[in-house]
């Protein structure tokens, strides 16, 4: 059977216009070394292992001292100059006393400092540490770029009491656990 010209190159330019053809082209086109990069490229990209995601929470005393009240947060989220004055204000923490024994302390101590934002490669860290500068808050939710990302969120839905306020990163990013923040994973609850 033979197609006409004129549709055959109509169906070319509906194929690219969804996309599909540059699909097609790329699956026929890439053998060996290029699909390799490619695949290299999109798992770095990926949800898991790759730098899109912050790493999980893996020291235990952090787990347990300072995830009781609320989300333990990742230590890339912010810079160890941070880190470092939340732990010397622990007797007066947001209102709070934390008390941690000195060996916790040196534990947690050295898990938030080796693991901060500024030593991290995964692209949030870099673009927390873009938008801080030399400054060192005591709050992630003080962070220029975390307060951007959010900033069409009203304080009505913060304030619901499945949320309470933007400091609980886990009502809303549903594998915040798994260090993993994308908006595909985002549920903003009732
Ligand atoms: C006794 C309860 C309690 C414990 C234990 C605790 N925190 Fe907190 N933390 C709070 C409260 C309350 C706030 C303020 C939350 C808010 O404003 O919604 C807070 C806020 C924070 C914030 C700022 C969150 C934001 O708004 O960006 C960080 C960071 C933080 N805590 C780190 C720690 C670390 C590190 C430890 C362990 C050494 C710890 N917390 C242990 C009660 C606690
Ligand atoms: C009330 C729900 C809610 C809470 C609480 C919340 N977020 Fe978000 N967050 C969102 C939404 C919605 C977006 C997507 C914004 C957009 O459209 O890009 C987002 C985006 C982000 C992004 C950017 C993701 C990207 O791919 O660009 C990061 C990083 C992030 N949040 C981290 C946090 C952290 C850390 C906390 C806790 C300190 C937190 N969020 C608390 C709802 C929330």
């Amino acid at each position: 059977m033979r197609i006409p010209k004129s549709i055959f190159f109509g169906l070319i330019l509906l194929l690219a216009a969804s996309g599909g053809f540059h699909v097609a082209l790329a699956d026929h086109d890439e053998h060996g070394e290029k699909r390799q990069h490619r695949e290299r490229h999109r798992g770095n990209h990926s949800e898991h292992g790759g730098k899109s995601c912050f790493t999980p929470v893996s020291n235990t005393a952090y787990a347990e001292s300072c995830g009781d009240c609320h989300f333990a947060y990742q230590p890339e989220l912010l810079p160890s100059g941070s880190w470092e004055k939340i732990l010397a204000g622990l007797e007066d923490h947001f209102g709070e006393a934390v008390e941690l024994d000195s060996e916790a302390k040196k534990d947690i101590s050295k898990y938030l400092n080796d693991n901060a934002a500024e030593r991290s490669s995964a692209k949030r860290a870099v673009k927390i540490m873009r938008s801080l500068g030399s400054k060192t808050p005591l709050r992630i939710t003080e962070i220029p770029y975390i307060q951007e990302k959010h900033h069409d969120i009203s304080p009505d839905v913060l304030k619901r009491e499945s949320i309470g306020s933007l400091s609980n990163c886990s009502a809303c990013h549903t594998t915040a656990e798994n260090g993993v923040y994308n908006d595909d994973n985002v549920k903003i609850p009732k």
